[in-house]
């Protein structure tokens, strides 16, 4: 990516996609280029969340999902992945009122049954507080896993065809979208990477088919408003075909 910008041009102002992703990445090694323990770099990463959710919102995005904590992401130390549900809790104590006052919705997708009970909890509780709003919705990927969730949709589908509720024949593209998680959620118009690492790491396979992807080497940490702003250029400059001509 080339320019960044402090603020976003008019022509991409007016071509913003709908759906932002994001896999936000690169906190670990910030805090390594700093002599810091990993979880400073979660901490910084918050803020760049804590950021963007905001800047999102301000420029009129309709929904924006953050990858936060992927299935495989249970296998880290014990130490840290306390530290970033730590942080996540942290985030929806001091944020809710602010979300609600921008009018933020909040969704989750994954394995919510995974995360401790405190934080179900208040995950429950901001989402309550927030489910009216019709701003920007803010849609956290959390235990999240682009296989599992395919798996589930498919379990739940087999059951249903199990009970005689759906015919084999009539099972579409529509209708298995409707049994995944981002069931209520258009697909993404646009993924952005942080970190440089270029791969999907799991997230949202079935959501992304014709999704553009922006990687930035910029890590996590660093990523404010105009290394988002630089993506959203990026994005309008991209031509999407979705495969015809
Ligand atoms: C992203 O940063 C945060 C999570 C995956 C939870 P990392 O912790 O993966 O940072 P790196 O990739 O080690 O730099
Ligand atoms: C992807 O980052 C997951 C999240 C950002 C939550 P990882 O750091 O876990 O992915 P890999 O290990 O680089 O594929
Ligand atoms: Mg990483």
């Amino acid at each position: 990516m080339s320019t960044q910008t402090a603020h976003l041009s008019p022509e991409a102002k007016a071509a913003l996609p709908q759906h932002v992703a994001i896999i936000m990445d690169g906190n670990g090694r910030w805090a390594r280029q700093r002599h810091l323990p990993r979880i400073e770099g979660h901490r910084a990463g918050a803020e760049s969340a804590r950021v963007i959710i905001r800047a999102a919102g301000e420029l009129g995005i309709k929904y924006l999902t953050l990858y936060a904590f992927s299935v495989e992401n249970w296998n880290r130390p014990k130490e840290e992945v306390d530290a970033l549900m730590k942080y996540l809790v942290h985030y929806l104590k001091t944020e809710t009122s602010e979300l609600n006052k921008n009018n933020v919705r909040l969704e989750v997708i994954g394995q919510i049954y995974r995360l401790p009970e405190n934080v179900q909890d208040h995950l429950r509780k901001s989402m309550a507080t927030l489910s009216r709003n019709n701003g920007l919705t803010l849609v956290m990927a959390l235990s999240y896993g682009g296989r599992t969730e395919i798996v589930d949709a498919v379990r739940s589908i087999a059951k249903e065809v199990k009970a005689g509720r759906i015919d084999p024949a009539d099972i579409t593209e529509q209708v298995f979208a409707q049994h995944l998680y981002t069931y209520a959620i258009p697909d993404p118009d646009l993924l952005i990477r942080t970190s440089g690492e270029m791969r999907v790491s799991n997230f949202l396979l079935w959501q992304i088919s014709y999704t553009e992807l922006v990687v930035t080497q910029t890590l996590w940490p660093d990523f404010r408003k105009p290394q988002l702003h630089s993506a959203l250029e990026e994005y309008h400059r991209r031509h999407r075909r979705f495969g015809a001509l």
